[in-house]
């Protein structure tokens, strides 16, 4: 079964064809970094032009003229409403033009789904952690498309703090990635930072790290110090990367599934991957993570996804709208 997905949740236009879920026939991206770069982060409004005006050049990319697929998939949520109803919008034309079945996907699934294009023999049950711009989710996987909560922050995304901090040590949007390539460099024993002690098990906060950020800042540059950037990017990371990975593999030990993956964005960061895998491995778990490419926003991970949905008969009708703030879960 050969489905092209399309995601357009944020500031990445995207398409795949993924077939059966585990194999990508083909996938593009159009970033629109250089754009959002010149106002220092993503402006909704000009997303959703962007997105309006790559969609089809994508689809010519992807899907060579007359070639077929047997479904569409769109992200259906969550994410910003304007850019989201760019790709619903567009898949909806494209389902009632070919005759082809709709599946709704949600973006955060879809994340969790990129692991099974990376790991073709994973299946649930595994724990898996959810961190993006977004969300920083411990979720168990009982089953395809069938989730339980174990923990989740109780304030900021992990990719929030990584995008604030560098904001303030003057890093340019993206802040989070090129944060990460600056900490390659730093000593990650030079500043102290928190790290938060929240009531939940496997429950995160980052407020206290990111205001800790900026308190920093203040009491550097009234000192007249200079601020070490890569040992201070180090330092910030090492925090975020020992809070994420702690209560990760805690709660893939405890959950007895003994497999813990990575998901989303902040799954690129280079520390988290090679702490998760050296800690998940002493504590006993396979430990599994996409690369890097499909870490962040892209459509494969939508058009895997897809495919467990429609194995249970979910499909959308054409009046299928953008839910920008949709959950995985009822009870988040
Ligand atoms: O999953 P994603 O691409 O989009 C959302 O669904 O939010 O995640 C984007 C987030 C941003 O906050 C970005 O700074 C962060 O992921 N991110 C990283 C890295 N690459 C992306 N954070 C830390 N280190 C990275 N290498
Ligand atoms: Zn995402």
């Amino acid at each position: 079964m050969r489905i092209l997905a399309v995601e357009s949740s944020c500031d990445e236009t995207a398409m795949a064809v993924v077939e059966d879920g585990r194999r990508v026939l083909s996938q593009a991206i159009a970033s629109q970094i250089d754009i959002h770069a010149l106002y220092g982060g993503v402006v909704p409004e000009i997303a959703s032009r962007e997105h309006v005006l790559a969609l089809d050049p994508l689809l010519d990319q992807v899907l060579p003229q007359g070639e077929t697929v047997d479904a569409v998939a769109v992200t259906f949520g969550p994410g910003l409403v304007g850019a989201l109803l760019t790709g619903v919008s567009w898949a909806k034309g494209f389902a009632y033009a070919r005759g082809l079945p709709l599946i709704p996907v949600n973006h955060i699934e879809g994340h969790v789904s990129a692991n099974y294009i990376a790991h073709p023999s994973l299946e649930p049950p595994f724990v898996c952690l959810v961190a993006s711009g977004g969300h920083s989710h411990i979720v168990r996987v009982d089953d395809y498309g069938s989730y339980t909560l174990l923990g989740q922050t109780a304030d900021d995304a992990a990719g929030e703090a990584f995008d604030k901090a560098a904001r303030v040590i003057g890093i340019p949007y993206p802040g989070g990635p090129l944060l990460d390539r600056l900490a390659e460099q730093g000593d990650d024993q030079a500043y102290h930072f928190p790290r938060a002690h929240v009531k939940g098990k496997y429950d995160y906060s980052f407020s206290g790290v990111k205001t800790a950020v900026i308190n920093e800042t203040h009491r550097l540059k009234q000192m007249g110090q200079e601020i070490r950037r890569e040992d201070f990017a180090a330092s910030f990371r090492r925090a975020v990367v020992d809070m994420l990975v702690e209560k990760a593999v805690a709660a893939a030990v405890d959950s007895g599934a003994g497999k813990l993956a990575l998901s989303g964005g902040v799954a690129a960061n280079q520390l988290l991957r090679r702490e998760a895998r050296e800690r998940g491995e002493r504590a006993g778990l396979a430990v599994y993570m996409p690369p890097v490419s499909l870490c962040t926003d892209n459509a494969a991970m939508i058009g895997s996804a897809a495919y467990y949905r429609y194995l249970k008969g979910e499909l959308a009708p054409l009046s299928l709208n953008a839910q920008p703030s949709l959950r995985l879960i009822g009870q988040e």
